[in-house]
């Protein structure tokens, strides 16, 4: 293992994981392989990110519109994800890794809903790293459903439209009580958002790779995480280099 080269550590990193198909065409394989393989990444980028000390890591694992696949395809997906829950949750409990779930969880099959909560229920307690899995999650779902869940309020007199804030919008949201991504990652070249986590990049950090997910490595996740502690975050005020003193004592 090398050395890691960087001083600031985000709290919260998410990742778009792309590119398992891509990754099998170049080799001849079925896509269903690079998802298999990717599982490997995902057990890599969690030892990594619990082991430099980031607090919060989301993974985008299926998306709303995944559901679009071939039948054969999400079902592998599927069949992935509970492989993955059903090996490593020991694991994960044993090094304190705390799981929680985004998503819209109404209509899920009820093995994957039983499976998820189980999963979450377990870890509940712990208080190392927190593995964000993004299930059935689109960010323009999430907010529709913060906002009907606010309007229910208003419609039975608890609430006033007038007192609506962000904040009270956040705490609506499946990431209540997360702090917003501080980066955000997409493997594979693409460089869009995909319908990932829209409220809550407000001011976050992107790094685009180039490499598909199955590749993705220790050594891949330090290059991006000294790419991050390089940049000059100013969330729309002045970096502290340039910003000039509050006041003048003559
Ligand atoms: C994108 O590759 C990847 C996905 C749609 C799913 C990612 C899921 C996993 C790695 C497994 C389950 C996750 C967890 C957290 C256990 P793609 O199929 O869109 O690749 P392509 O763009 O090259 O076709």
């Amino acid at each position: 293992m090398s050395t890691p080269r960087f001083v600031t550590i985000p709290d919260h990193v998410a990742i778009i994981m792309d590119g398992n198909g891509r990754w099998a065409k170049k080799r001849g394989l079925p896509r269903a392989m690079g998802h298999r393989k990717g599982i490997d990444a995902v057990r890599e980028a969690v030892r990594t990110a619990a082991d430099v000390g980031v607090k919060y890591l989301t993974l985008f694992a299926f998306s709303s519109e995944n559901w679009r696949r071939p039948e054969a395809e999400v079902s592998d997906l599927l069949g992935l994800l509970k492989a993955f829950i059903r090996r490593d949750l020991a694991e994960l409990h044993e090094d304190n890794v705390r799981v929680r779930i985004i998503g819209d969880r109404a209509n899920l099959r009820p093995d994957i809903l039983k499976l998820l909560e189980e999963a979450e229920h377990t870890t509940r307690g712990n208080t190392a790293l927190t593995l964000v899995i993004a299930f059935n999650y689109g960010a323009r779902d999430e907010i529709a459903r913060a906002a009907a869940s606010l309007a229910r309020d208003v419609e039975a007199g608890r609430l006033r439209a007038q007192d609506i804030t962000p904040s009270l919008i956040e705490a609506r949201l499946d990431t209540a009580g997360i702090p917003d991504p501080d980066l955000i990652i997409r493997t594979s070249g693409e460089e869009r958002l995909s319908n990932f986590l829209l409220w809550q990049a407000a001011y976050s950090e992107f790094i685009f790779l180039p490499q598909y997910w199955p590749d993705f490595s220790r050594e891949t996740f330090y290059t991006a995480l000294e790419t991050y502690a390089a940049r000059d975050r100013r969330f729309g005020g002045l970096s502290a280099a340039k910003a000039a003193p509050a006041a003048v004592v003559v």
